[in-house]
């Protein structure tokens, strides 16, 4: 049994390769790709600082310096800015840097998202914790992981959020089969299968990047043997839990069904509608790239070249 119930801390796995967004990501980490104007991965950690996760830990590999310096002051900079009076500019810097306590590790040897999930087993401890992917970012106004860890507080178990997708978006995806609680908002895991092909599909509800775990996921991963890709698999383990009978040791997976706004930075396409759809949506780029983008609209190719 956990000595500290209340979730406290989030677990952001950031040593993938990137290889979906070469040449782009040889020197610089997927994360840092900036969304209109602040890396993804900021994004990502100010949602879960929004929810109230304060203990902020990082797994990242080689070649990804530049998140760690994103997250710390430039003194000099903020001086400069300071200066020149350009509060705005000053305010978005500080912005990154004072979102809470943020803590590194290194994942060595990137063996899937399951084995980034147990680099961070000596820093959680015994206490149910939160795992953001930076692929995915949740509309600011959304509160998917705050109600994701009201259900982890009410069933001491484990959740994830799903979401619909079309049949033939669900091979990109975790998957699962689910059953409804009666009067509850949130529904009970059955099974989960990773990236299966639509025809095997259990369902079209598809894990989306966000999981507050139960730590017993810890045991589980240690003897989760690599499954799909050869990689550890967090979707394994967390099958291994969901089978697991009432009343044992992190028994319960639950889901919370999201149907508000997502983005997707996962792949180059994804990548490029969200930060279209973000900036048409703000309030200072909005009002001037929706007009360019209507007449763009207009003249954009419609036949490609084989080139
Ligand atoms: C990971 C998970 C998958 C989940 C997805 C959400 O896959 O393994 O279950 O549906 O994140 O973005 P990845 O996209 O890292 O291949």
């Amino acid at each position: 049994m956990s000595t500290q119930n209340r979730v406290r801390k989030a677990v952001f796995p950031a040593a993938g390769l990137g290889t979906r967004f070469l040449p782009a990501t040889k020197a610089m980490p997927k994360e840092m790709l900036p969304v209109v104007d602040k890396p993804a991965i900021q994004y990502v950690v100010q949602e879960a600082v929004s929810a109230g996760l304060t203990d902020l830990l990082m797994i990242t590999g080689r070649s990804k310096r530049s998140l760690e310096d994103h997250f710390d002051r430039v003194p000099s900079l903020e001086a400069r800015l300071q200066e020149k009076g350009d509060s705005t500019k000053l305010k978005a810097v500080q912005q990154a840097t004072s979102l809470g306590d943020i803590h590194y590790i290194r994942q060595g040897d990137p063996k899937g998202l399951g084995h980034a999930v147990l680099c961070s087993r000596q820093h959680v401890g015994d206490e149910p914790f939160a795992v953001l992917l930076g692929d995915d970012i949740i509309d600011a106004n959304e509160s998917l992981l705050a109600d994701m860890i009201a259900v982890q507080e009410k069933t001491g178990g484990t959740v994830v959020a799903l979401m619909e997708v079309a049949p033939e978006e669900i091979s990109a995806y975790g998957c699962a089969a689910v059953e409804a609680i009666p009067g509850e908002d949130y529904v009970k895991i059955t099974g989960l299968v990773e990236k299966p092909e639509a025809k095997d599909a259990p369902s079209n509800l598809a894990i989306i990047g966000r999981y507050v775990l139960h730590p017993a996921v810890y045991d589980v991963l240690e003897n989760t043997e690599p499954g799909r890709g050869h990689e550890i698999q967090l979707t394994d383990a967390l099958q291994t839990l969901a089978s697991r009978p009432e009343g044992e040791e992190g028994a319960g997976v639950y889901a919370v069904i999201f149907k508000g706004r997502r983005y997707d930075t996962g792949d180059k396409l994804s990548y490029l509608k969200a930060v279209i759809q973000m900036a048409a949506e703000r309030k200072d780029l909005g009002p001037d790239l929706v007009p360019w983008l209507q007449e763009y609209a207009k003249s954009a190719p419609t036949q490609w070249d084989d080139k």
